[in-house]
């Protein structure tokens, strides 16, 4: 076990800046809000484990959004780590034999923490989802290019659009979320990620819906499909988005964890710049439209499409608690 704060107890409860690095890990994006994440700490090293249970049938029949849910969170981990002292020593996929393994990540050696990790780090619990109209002014070149090294950063490759292929990509999305809008199985699954409750710390609530561009300029997924009584109303948005394709270098599942890592880097480096975001994935999640967001020629494929801007502030959706998704020894509990 690795001393100082960085502890766990016997039965792999953690607490001190282990627990903390827990904490930031499970406020990552997850396609629905569905936290498809459980977490085992053993001595210094965090385990992390895909939920199976909390996939998407229908939107994600290969597990593809799972796993980039899931690399957001092992960078948060990273980030949390580096930005504690700690240089993370990161291993994904390590055990052939257990698919359900996604990462380890270890506690390594103390540093002291680099400039970006901090700032990246910190804004984690500033980050979410922005499904608000964004102002017309326009994104700084320099933050565009912050944006794109940050996909490098993490081996994947952020291409923002230019006005002709902005409108193309646009098009593409709008045509998949009106194809979705037409299919009962995709709203029944839909209908379970947006229930409300009071005591539900997980899917997409009313509150994180946003209003409706009526013209459709910005097609943002339409969460209120299945909730007519929280329709959403409809605003004007901004007439010329910033919009990018995040793409990941192949498209398995030591892709998807990276290309989740890369999502999140350039989300929370976007959050870091002062810039609002919000992830639209429908025409991912149908192949004859997700080819049209390829090149063929260089093999990289298309993970998510992502819009920036400047917006009003935007609410975060709860996580579950940390007891709820640590894998114990003595049982699920962690104490207060
Ligand atoms: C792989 C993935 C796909 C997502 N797809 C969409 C999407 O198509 N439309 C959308 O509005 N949000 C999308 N999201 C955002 C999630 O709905 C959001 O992360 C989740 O509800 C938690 O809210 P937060 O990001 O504000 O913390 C996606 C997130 C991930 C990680």
């Amino acid at each position: 076990m690795i001393g100082g704060n960085w502890t766990a107890d016997a039965d792999g409860v953690p607490s001190g800046a282990l627990r903390a690095c827990l904490e930031d890990a499970v406020a990552a994006p997850s396609v629905h809000n569905t936290q498809p994440w459980r977490f085992r700490v053993c001595g210094g090293t965090i385990e992390v484990f895909a939920d199976r249970g909390r996939r998407l049938d229908v939107l994600d029949p290969n597990g593809r959004e799972l796993y980039i849910s899931l690399g957001a969170a092992v960078f948060n981990l990273r980030a949390a780590m580096l930005a504690r002292g700690r240089v993370p020593v990161l291993r994904l996929l390590p055990e052939p034999s257990e698919p359900d393994l996604v990462a380890r990540v270890t506690v390594g050696p103390a540093t002291r923490p680099p400039a970006t990790a901090i700032m990246l780090a910190d804004a984690i619990p500033r980050r979410h989802t922005n499904r608000q109209p964004f102002t017309d002014i326009p994104v700084p070149e320099e933050a565009l290019t912050d944006l794109t090294v940050a996909a490098d950063t993490e081996r994947a490759r952020l291409v923002i659009t230019d006005p002709a292929a902005r409108d193309a990509v646009l098009d593409v999305v709008r045509i998949a979320e009106q194809r979705r809008r037409h299919d009962p199985a995709y709203w029944r699954e839909l209908s379970e990620w947006t229930r409300p409750g009071v005591e539900r710390r997980d899917g997409v609530p009313p509150e994180a819906f946003g209003p409706w561009d009526a013209l459709e300029v910005v097609p943002i997924r339409d969460f209120s499909v299945v909730r007519p009584a929280r329709r959403r109303k409809p605003v004007p948005f901004e007439r010329a988005p910033t919009i990018a394709v995040l793409y990941t270098r192949g498209d398995t599942p030591d892709e998807w964890l990276r290309g989740g890592q890369a999502l999140q880097r350039v989300l929370l480096t976007a959050t870091v710049r002062g810039l609002a975001s919000t992830i639209m994935t429908q025409p991912v999640e149908v192949p004859h439209l997700r080819a049209l967001l390829q090149d063929a020629s260089d093999g990289y494929a298309a993970q998510a499409v992502l819009r920036f801007g400047y917006g009003p502030f935007s609410a975060a959706s709860a996580r579950r608690p940390l007891e709820e998704v640590l894998v114990t020894a003595g049982g699920t509990k962690v104490p207060d």
